[in-house]
């Protein structure tokens, strides 16, 4: 199956997508952090986007629609994807049409997660990750079992992302509701969009979507 997952910074886009994953075997290709990777390898990519993605901007739909053609057409991709942070503007969801008739692929199904604004702030302060696996885990609403130590590898050391603080979020807000929100219609007039209130917790949400995707498989 091919998936997007849509809604706002700190949503849960991240933390879903991965659970999906390990359900169904699909591939997780979230654009944020094939962003931060450039970043952090110094790439042109990375110079280029780097400033923009501090701001809580959007990097341009260039880098990132070249980005997605050459991720998706990889065979780990095969067995089906979960879009995590794509397309993000209506560009990149025209863009990504093209891509998907080129490769004689199409989208199954495209879900928004709903919160309401004023819970993604808390969410995005207390974020942080594995340095090792990448894990996601958050202060208050998903702690380790083991204070300090991975769940999911056994890891010790973890990491904050630099644009999750409470200056950043309302600028990544902003350019949600102005760029990203307009893809939606698109969405609906295919009849692919479904809504999961992501208003619960991280559990309850997963079941939410797990039900949304065994309706659209049977
Ligand atoms: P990106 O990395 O995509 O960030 P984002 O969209 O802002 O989304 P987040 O990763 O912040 O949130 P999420 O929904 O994945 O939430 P998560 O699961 O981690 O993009 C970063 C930047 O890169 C952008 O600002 C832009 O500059 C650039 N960029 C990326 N893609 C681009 C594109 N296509 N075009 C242009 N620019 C692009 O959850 C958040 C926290 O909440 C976690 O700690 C989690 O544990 C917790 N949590 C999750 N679910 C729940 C729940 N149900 N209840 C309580 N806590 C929860």
């Amino acid at each position: 199956m091919n998936i997007i997952l849509l809604g706002p910074p700190g949503a849960g886009k991240g933390t879903q997508a991965k659970r999906l994953q390990d359900r169904y075997g699909m591939i997780q290709i979230s654009t944020g952090d094939m962003l931060r990777a450039e970043v952090a390898a110094g790439s042109e990519v990375g110079l280029q986007a780097k400033a923009v993605m501090a701001a809580g901007a959007l990097v341009s739909d260039d880098i990132l629609i070249r980005m997605l053609a050459g991720r998706i057409n990889r065979p780990d991709c095969a067995p089906g994807f979960i879009l995590d942070g794509f397309p993000r503007t209506v560009p990149q969801a025209q863009a990504l049409d093209t891509m998907l008739a080129g490769l004689d692929r199409k989208l199954d199904i495209v879900i928004e997660l709903i919160v309401d604004d004023a819970a993604l702030t808390d969410r995005i302060a207390g974020r942080y990750t594995c340095e090792v696996c990448g894990e996601g885990y958050h202060d208050k609403f998903q702690k380790p079992a083991n204070p300090g130590v991975c769940d999911r590898c056994g890891g010790t050391q973890f990491v904050r992302r630099a644009d999750d603080n409470r200056e950043t979020v309302g600028a990544r807000l902003a350019a949600y509701h102005a760029q990203t929100a307009p893809i939606l219609p698109h969405y609906r007039a295919s009849g692919k969009l479904h809504q999961v209130d992501g208003m619960a917790n991280i559990d309850v949400v997963t079941t939410a979507l797990v039900a949304v995707l065994d309706g659209v498989q049977d």
